[in-house]
Order: C-alpha cells, then sequence, then structure tokens
C-alpha cells in the first residue's frame, strides 16, 4: 500500500521532540518501515527539496535541513501521505490548527519541526532517495486485525 517519507528536521530533534513526533504517528496506526538518525549533505537536502530551488529562501532551506541530524521516518498505510499531512499541519506553523504537530510544536514556516510527502509519487522518491533498499523494513503488525477490519 501507499508509502510516506516523514523527517523530523533538526530544529525537532534538538529541541528534544523526536519522541512525541515518531509517537504521534505511531498512535494513528500507520506502520513504521523506516527510522534512522541522519546528518545530510546539501546535495541531498537540494535534490529533496529541488521543486523549491528557484525559490528565494531555497539555501536557506538547504542551510536548515543540513544544520544537524534529522530523523528519517518511511510509512506505510492507506492514505498515509495525505493522513501524514493533516497530522503535521499547515507549513506556517502560526496558521497550523492546534492537535497538529506543527501548530502544537512551532512558530515559524523556517523551523517548522518536520516534513511530509505531499504525494505517494514523492513519497517513493523521497524513501528512495534518504534510506538504502536494506533500510527499510516491510512487516505486518501483529496487532493489525485491531487497527483494520
Ligand atoms: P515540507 O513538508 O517540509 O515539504 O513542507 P510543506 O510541504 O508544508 O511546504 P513546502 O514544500 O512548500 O516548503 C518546504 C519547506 O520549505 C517548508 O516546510 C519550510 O521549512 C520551508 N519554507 C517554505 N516556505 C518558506 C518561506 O517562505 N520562508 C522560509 N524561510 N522557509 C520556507
Ligand atoms: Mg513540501
Amino acid at each position: 500500500s501507499e508509502r510516506s517519507y516523514v523527517m523530523i528536521k533538526p530544529d525537532g530533534v534538538q529541541r528534544g521532540l523526536v519522541g512525541e513526533i515518531i509517537s504521534r504517528f505511531e498512535k494513528k496506526g500507520f506502520t513504521l518501515i523506516g527510522l534512522k538518525l541522519y546528518t545530510c549533505s546539501s546535495e541531498l537536502a537540494k535534490e529533496h527539496y529541488k521543486d523549491l530551488s528557484s525559490k528565494p529562501f531555497f539555501p536557506k532551506l538547504v542551510e536548515y535541513i543540513t544544520s544537524g541530524p534529522v530523523v528519517c521516518l518511511a510509512l506505510k498505510g492507506p492514505g498515509v501521505v495525505a493522513s501524514a499531512r493533516k497530522l503535521i499541519g499547515a507549513t506556517n506553523p502560526l496558521q497550523a490548527e492546534p492537535g497538529t504537530i506543527r501548530g502544537d510544536l512551532g512558530i515559524e514556516t523556517g523551523r517548522n519541526v518536520v516534513h511530509g510527502s505531499d504525494s505517494p509519487e514523492n513519497g517513493e522518491r523521497e524513501i528512495a532517495l534518504w534510506f538504502k533498499e536494506d533500510e527499510v523494513c516491510e512487516w505486518e503488525p501483529s496487532m493489525m486485525p485491531w487497527l483494520r477490519e
């Protein structure tokens, strides 16, 4: 089924929000199939955000994402891409609804704590970009019958 790439950005790691953020996706019921702490090169950050390369904030964005370790997550489940973005909330944390990760945990667009893929195609693209093949672990949680009918 569908897969999304979610990433706790360097501010989320530095602020000690890793457990809190992973916990929200775990509780929702998506299957965690990839997880690692990683400090990325500017090449990888640029490739990840290549659609934004013409934006004036692009150099600052690359600097932000490469400024410290991130936590990379791969999540699986029906509708995970759109649902993860709902859990994450609007790009500007001041506009993000309370109850969302950005709405609860941030105040600035340039420090918005977490990333989520914006389409299933980008989910696949980004998982392939951030994870080696053997770092993705496909498994069937035994609780699945209690989560899905
Ligand atoms: P991601 O999940 O990180 O992709 O965020 P998004 O999909 O909500 O927003 P988008 O893809 O448009 O932008 C990617 C990231 O660039 C944002 O999450 C911000 O960290 C950053 N960004 C976007 N717009 C601005 C801006 O106007 N100023 C600054 N400083 N950063 C921005
Ligand atoms: Mg985006």
